[in-house]
């Protein structure tokens, strides 16, 4: 797995964070490539698995360096046409938002919209976000707000308790790629064909209509394809298609569809499938490890 953690300090807390990240990634065999982040630096953001970023939160947004940088980088990648309409989401492309923030006035939500902002542009890029974290760190130089703020005394934050919080969360991130990569890997192979087509394929003028149909249904959609793939695989459920069922499932997962997500789907279905459709789901998810 290809990680960057790109960040920005002025006092060190944030700095203190990233080091954490970097050497739990290395105790998990990743070797993560680091960089303070100034507006231009040349990074091709799309050569990485998983991306994290970090901030100090300065005046509710990232700090100057994290916005330009943002911002070039928007400019570059929608002039080369990587930002999409609806921003389906990309396979194995994840990313981690966090920041360190003092909250003197109003807690936390004073370091919202710092994190929300960052994760507006890796959803843009068409990445899945998987972590929101927010730390508290000292205010540095001003004794009464990082003593009597919200937060109270926040003197000596991060401590070692934030820091193994940290950690915790990488491990977390980390066993959750992996564990969605192995999945979206396995099973199928790449060229797997569902019986319903295998059977079409015997006219090869019904096989290529029905392809034709297909793709011009997802290219045409304005739902992303994890979704296309979610109603699909609910439908091949009701419709009891083993074979259908196992294909969409594993494009959603391809699509980075999470576990949760894909429960909730079959969930979803429940109202018209009747106890018998979700029996029928559940076998088929077990099968695929998914429960
Ligand atoms: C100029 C300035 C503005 C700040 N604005 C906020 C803010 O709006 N909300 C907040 O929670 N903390 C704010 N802080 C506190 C910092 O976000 C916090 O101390 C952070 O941990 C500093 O990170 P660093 O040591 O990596 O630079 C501000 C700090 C400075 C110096």
């Amino acid at each position: 797995m290809k990680v960057l953690i790109l960040y920005q300090s002025f006092t060190g807390n944030t700095e203190l964070v990233t080091q954490r990240i970097e050497r739990t990634l290395r105790a998990t065999d990743i070797t993560p490539d680091t960089i303070k982040v100034r507006k231009e630096i040349n990074v091709e953001l799309y050569d990485y698995d998983l991306i994290f970023l970090g901030t100090p939160v300065i005046q509710w947004l990232p700090a100057k360096p994290i916005l330009e940088f943002i911002r070039s980088k928007l400019e570059h990648h929608r002039k080369r046409g990587d930002i999409l309409p609806t921003s389906p989401k990309l396979p194995d492309k994840y990313a981690v938002c966090y920041c360190t923030y003092s909250g003197p006035h109003t807690g936390v939500r004073e370091a919202v919209p710092a994190v929300k902002y960052m994760e507006q542009f890796f959803e843009h890029l068409r990445f899945s976000v998987v972590g929101e974290w927010y730390i508290v760190g000292e205010l540095r130089n001003n004794e009464i707000l990082a003593t009597s703020g919200m937060l109270g005394d926040i003197r000596g934050r991060p401590n070692e308790n934030d820091l193994t919080n940290v950690e915790q969360k990488v491990k977390d991130v980390v066993d959750k790629i992996r564990c969605q990569k192995s999945r979206s890997q396995k099973d199928l192979p790449e060229d797997f064909v569902p019986k319903p087509l295998q059977f079409l394929s015997m006219n090869v003028d019904l096989a290529n209509s029905f392809k034709g149909l297909v793709g011009t249904l997802k290219s045409t959609s304005s739902v992303d394809e994890k979704t296309q793939a979610l109603i699909k695989a609910v439908l091949s459920a009701a419709y009891k298609c083993k074979d259908c069922l196992k294909f969409h499932v594993l494009e959603a997962l391809k699509h980075g569809a999470t576990d949760m997500e894909i429960r909730d789907a079959f969930y979803c279905g429940t109202p018209l499938g009747g106890t018998p459709y979700l029996a029928f789901a559940f076998e088929v998810l077990e099968e695929l490890d998914l429960v």
